[in-house]
């Protein structure tokens, strides 16, 4: 059977007190819509569609970047309004939809793929979870199958309703047809004034289809609504994204100051430090080392390579097999190659490094003029000495020397020596020449 998705993302989120749109804020580096794409595609959703509100442009935009569609709710008059929404994008599709919402960046594919089989047991289902927060509608189930009876909105249930702690999550599947016919037909005779989702399963079940209900872990389902729950759902990824990389091989010293991306790709047997900021697009191969308080983003670390302490690789990064990155070294889209050594105080930025290099401390590679950036190579086995600038567009062979302190502005050959700093000059006894004079100015006073 086919599957769609839509997510509901055209509420207002005004308690984040920002200009972004509330399911564009990222969680490890993605924005949360993001995570619950990528959760709906992972349980087999192939056609999605997201309801935006009609200033929501830019979470259109984001849609279309990850190649899902997306429809215009005018008006916020609901969930059940909203969902309704989605059924002309979906017109042509027969297979089942699950709703579900955008600001649950923790919800699991594998919860979304439960909700699908559950419909093995009934038309319909929903995803329930074990909370007393006066957030949510209550879930009540029938006694006599343990099916879903109906959906209460907290605001409108009496009060023994209020004390089920069986919560609704806000997913819900159907057959997508069944489902844009049922949404069609809500009423808003509620304290909101508003068409809900929930009573959806009561207009199915006049017509004798009935919901199932799927219980998962109240975490995975929290939503966002506020800087504090955008904290603490960063929090309990960090969390879930440091387990999967321990229990997949990753030594690290201290995770809980690790911070991970969505993407983050670490290889069995690599060892990472305290202190370490994975910014998205980064992987690090097995046996490399990211010693602590280190920035790699967009990067990829060859095995046996060992970057940090406090070393920074910025987007477009290769540290080439058994390189060393050490202290206070900045690496810009630049490849290093395998065995070469950049290890303290260094700026390589659009330079590709040959295997074997080394790379004094304070060598800078001058890579931008004020408008353009240019380009730096570094041959083979060429050593570069301490403080040397590299005025870029420039090159040095293979096996070339460039003196401490040089700067670099034409061309090197393979294995010659450049130096530009001027000759040193001694005058034979000038210092104690020097101190006596003003030791004699100063006895005076
Ligand atoms: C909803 C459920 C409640 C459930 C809770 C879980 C209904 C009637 N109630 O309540 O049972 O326990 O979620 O969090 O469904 N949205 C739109 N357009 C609208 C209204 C909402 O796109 O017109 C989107 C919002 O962006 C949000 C989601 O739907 O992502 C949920 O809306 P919200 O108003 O927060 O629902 P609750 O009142 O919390
Ligand atoms: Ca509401």
């Amino acid at each position: 059977m086919t599957r769609a998705a839509v997510i509901l993302a055209a509420g207002m989120g005004t308690r984040m007190k920002s200009a972004t749109p509330k399911v564009l804020h990222a969680v490890a580096g993605y924005p949360i819509l993001g995570h619950v794409i990528k959760a709906v595609r992972a349980a087999g959703c192939a056609r999605i569609v997201v309801v935006t509100s009609s200033d929501g442009a830019a979470v259109r935009d984001f849609a279309r970047l990850v190649d899902v569609g997306s429809v215009v709710q005018d008006k916020q008059l609901g969930t059940g309004h909203a969902a309704a929404a989605a059924g002309a994008a979906l017109e042509d599709f027969a297979g089942d939809v699950v709703i579900c919402y955008g600001d649950m960046p923790l919800m699991q594919a594998s919860t979304i793929a439960r909700s699908f089989e559950a419909r093995g047991v009934a038309s319909l289902s929903i995803v329930a979870f074990r909370s007393e927060s006066t957030a949510y509608g209550r879930v009540i189930l029938d006694k006599a199958d343990g099916l879903l009876d109906r959906i209460v909105e907290y605001r409108d249930a009496d009060e023994e309703e209020r004390r089920i702690d069986l919560c609704n999550a806000g997913i819900l599947c159907a057959d997508a047809r069944s489902f844009f016919r049922w949404a069609g037909g809500l009423k808003n005779d509620n304290a909101q004034r508003e068409y809900y989702l929930t009573d959806v399963p009561l207009l199915a079940k006049k017509e004798g289809q009935r919901t199932a209900v799927v219980v998962a872990d109240e975490r995975e389902m929290r939503g966002v609504n506020s800087r504090l729950e955008l904290a603490e759902a960063e929090a309990a990824m960090q969390q879930r994204l440091r387990r999967a990389a321990l229990e997949s091989g990753v030594g690290m010293l201290a995770p809980e100051t690790v911070y991970l991306s969505h993407d983050t790709v670490l290889e069995p047997d690599c060892q990472v430090g305290p202190y370490v900021m994975f910014a998205p697009g980064v992987t690090v191969k097995s046996g490399a080392e990211i010693k602590a308080f280190s920035h790699l983003e967009g990067a990829v670390v060859e095995t046996g390579a060992v970057v940090g302490p406090y070393a920074r690789l910025r987007p477009g990064s290769l540290i080439g097999e058994s390189a060393h990155i050490g202290n206070f070294v900045e690496v810009k889209k630049s490849r290093i190659g395998k065995g070469s050594k950049a290890n303290h105080l260094a700026y390589l930025g659009d330079a590709e490094v040959g295997a074997g290099a080394n790379i004094g401390a304070g060598t800078i590679t001058c890579n931008y003029d004020g408008f353009d950036k240019h380009e730096t190579r570094i041959g083979a086995g060429a050593f570069i000495g301490s403080d040397t600038a590299l005025v870029a567009p420039v090159t040095v062979g293979d096996g070339a020397y460039v003196g401490a302190g040089s700067v670099v502005t034409k061309d090197v050959a393979a294995d010659a020596l450049a130096v530009t700093r001027a000759e040193q000059r001694e005058v034979q006894g000038w210092a104690a020449k020097f101190r006596a004079r003003k030791k004699a100015v100063k006895g005076k006073i």
